[in-house]
């Protein structure tokens, strides 16, 4: 049996603060043989920085997962191959940047990582279905865990049918908000959206007031997380899979953390 921790997107510094306080003893909970992080908004809400990545592998994070914001800091894209447990969605052009998988043996037992952004409400993308396919398939593993970052419940839900029994377990980030339907079918584990680990104040983890005022107004506003709340929100799910691939079970936290940045 493997044991995999999985943590949704991490949204600026009050969330990576309330994640590595709380991290050594989820860890000691848990006891996890494979932790897999959504590090899509770890630089102040938006992207990731050379930094932020090692600081994860820094705490034994294995696989840092990522998604629509994934180059939204410039710092990461210079150097972008050398990160190898960090993977941007595999259905961006050939050409971009950046490693597609993270490839692991652990028990004896091959692991397979991908990360694919979704094509409902997102910027123009190969087909998630077909590249995800063909890609299973030209690099068969025992367990295939695919992130799937997707804004639609629709598409995400369409993903799971089509690869159930294909694939190890599929969870949705983007949304940020954690989804009330984890379920394993035809040992495929599920869940939409695993939630967002950030401010509890907050849209989506960013200041309610500059969102607000877009919606009122229509007008461009730059979002940002809050530097201060009183509580963190830390979304997590754990799921387990036997050495054959097949999902045992899948459960979804949600803890509420008492901030104390600022
Ligand atoms: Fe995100
Ligand atoms: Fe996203």
């Amino acid at each position: 049996m493997i044991k995999i921790l999985f943590f949704g997107d991490i949204v600026g510094e009050i969330g990576r603060d309330a994640f590595y306080k709380k991290l050594p003893s989820l860890k000691k909970e848990h006891n996890p043989d494979l932790i897999i992080v959504n590090g899509e908004n770890l630089a102040n809400g938006k992207g990731i920085t050379p930094h932020l990545y090692y600081e994860l592998l820094d705490n034994g994070i294995d696989c840092v997962t990522s998604g629509n914001h994934v180059f939204d800091n410039k710092d990461i894209i210079e150097n972008m191959d050398e990160y190898t447990r960090l993977i941007r969605p595999l259905n961006y052009p050939a050409s971009v940047p950046g490693n597609t998988y993270y490839q692991t043996t652990i028990k004896d037992t091959s692991v397979l990582i991908i990360n694919l952004l979704g094509q409902v409400f997102l910027p123009p993308i190969d087909n998630p279905f077909h590249v995800a396919e063909n890609f299973i398939n030209d690099n068969p593993s025992d367990i295939v865990f695919i992130d799937f970052h997707a804004e639609a419940t629709s598409e995400k839900k369409a993903f799971f049918h089509y690869f159930q029994g294909k694939v190890s377990a599929i969870v949705g980030t983007h949304t940020h908000v954690q989804t009330n339907d984890a379920d394993i079918t035809n040992g495929t584990a599920y869940i939409t959206d695993v939630g967002m680990i950030g401010a509890k104040n907050s849209i989506i983890g960013m200041k309610p007031e500059p969102v607000i005022k877009r919606f009122l107004t229509s007008m461009p506003e730059r979002f940002a997380p809050p530097k201060k709340d009183e509580f963190c929100i830390l979304n997590y799910t754990e799921i387990t899979v036997e050495k054959d691939g097949k999902a045992k079970s899948i459960t979804p936290f949600s803890l509420l953390i008492k901030n104390e940045l600022g």
